[in-house]
């Protein structure tokens, strides 16, 4: 019988590889890096996709693939998939969701260390040769008050180290569970409330209709003076401009920021500013994390392809 191909479009660990070894029926395709032309007619008959983040899976795309079934992202935000055509043409979306999570939670928390400290600035002034003590007096987290704008796995990964380092948790999510917020110590609130409340602010809910432009110039203004912010979810959550703006009034201190509007950014000006301290997207950039969501979509979509088995579907085709 002839195998049934999967083509693999951003690099995923050989763990990942070896995973999707375990189903003979399907046969590999590696293919990484593809303009959108090419990855169109690289798709031929193949029924499964892999994505990362960096391959947008759109509509072109997605109608080009003729054969496809199962289009499958190693990682957790699916807002690099065109969800509507795929469910169009009965193509089910899968990911890995928590295959991540500690890694961009560490991140993050790693971000609002690098923001109360100043090390990356503290670190560039002894690379300079000098030895200057005053520049850096920096924050403490314990005691503090974090507001994560969505607890999901992420979230919830960075409040259970945050409330181990004797911060106050508070969220804003309309989506989560009450009970599972409450286990963590966290309490839940209104946005109004945590932009009031919050020496730290972590964003960690997906880009969608809802979430676009949430941390605005409007939003900014309530928040306190001097607050810290991390956004390691997307960009296009926070209006990247009015954050410049805020840290040029001194409304925000500090920023760590992982994810742009566009990647690699469009417009440098949020990434340079001397008072943020940017990473090109790593959330997710750890062995153990890419390890895990590529074993995590090879079993999956083996699943789908063989046995018609739905794991962690983030569409209904049927
Ligand atoms: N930087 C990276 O490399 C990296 C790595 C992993 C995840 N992420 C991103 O981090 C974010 C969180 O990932 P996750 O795995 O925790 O996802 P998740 O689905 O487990 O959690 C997202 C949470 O956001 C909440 N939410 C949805 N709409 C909301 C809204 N309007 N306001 C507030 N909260 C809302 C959901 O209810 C959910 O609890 C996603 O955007 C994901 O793409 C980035």
């Amino acid at each position: 019988m002839a195998k049934m191909k999967v083509l693999v479009a951003d690099s995923i660990a050989k763990e990942g590889v070896a995973e999707f070894g375990k189903f003979p029926g399907l046969e590999l395709v590696v293919k990484t890096g593809l303009p959108p032309a090419d990855l169109a007619a690289a798709l031929g008959d193949a029924v499964g996709l892999v994505v990362r983040s960096a391959t947008q899976a759109s509509r072109a795309v997605i109608e080009a693939g003729k054969a496809l079934k199962v289009i499958g992202r190693a990682g957790a935000g699916v807002d690099n998939i065109d969800i509507a055509a795929a469910t169009e043409r009965r193509i089910l979306v899968l990911n890995t969701p928590g295959g991540n999570a500690e890694a961009a939670a560490e991140l993050a928390v790693g971000l609002m260390f690098c923001l109360a400290r100043e090390i990356p600035r503290a670190d560039a002034s002894m690379k300079a040769g000098a030895w200057d003590k005053k520049s850096f007096s920096g924050t403490e987290l314990l005691g503090k008050t974090l507001g994560l704008v969505g607890i999901g796995n992420v979230g919830g990964a960075v409040a259970r180290m945050a409330r181990g380092l004797g911060m106050a948790v508070v969220a804003f999510d309309p989506y989560a569970k009450p009970d599972k917020t409450a286990a963590l110590g966290v309490h839940l609130a209104s946005l109004d409330e945590l932009l009031a409340a919050s020496d730290f602010i972590s964003v960690h809910a997906p880009r969608t209709d809802e979430t676009k432009n949430l941390l605005d110039a409007k939003a900014f203004a309530k928040m306190r003076t001097g607050v810290l912010l991390v956004n390691c979810a997307r960009g296009g959550i926070v209006v990247e401009k009015d954050l410049v703006a805020a840290l040029d009034a001194g409304k925000v201190r500090g920023a760590g920021v992982d994810v742009f509007d566009k990647e690699p950014p469009a417009d440098w000006a949020l990434a340079k500013h001397p008072k943020v301290i940017a990473t090109p997207h790593l959330g997710a950039g750890t062995a153990e994390a890419q390890v895990n969501v590529s074993v995590m979509i090879a079993r999956q979509m083996g699943a789908y392809l063989t046995r018609g088995e739905a794991i962690n579907a983030v569409n209904a085709v049927n």
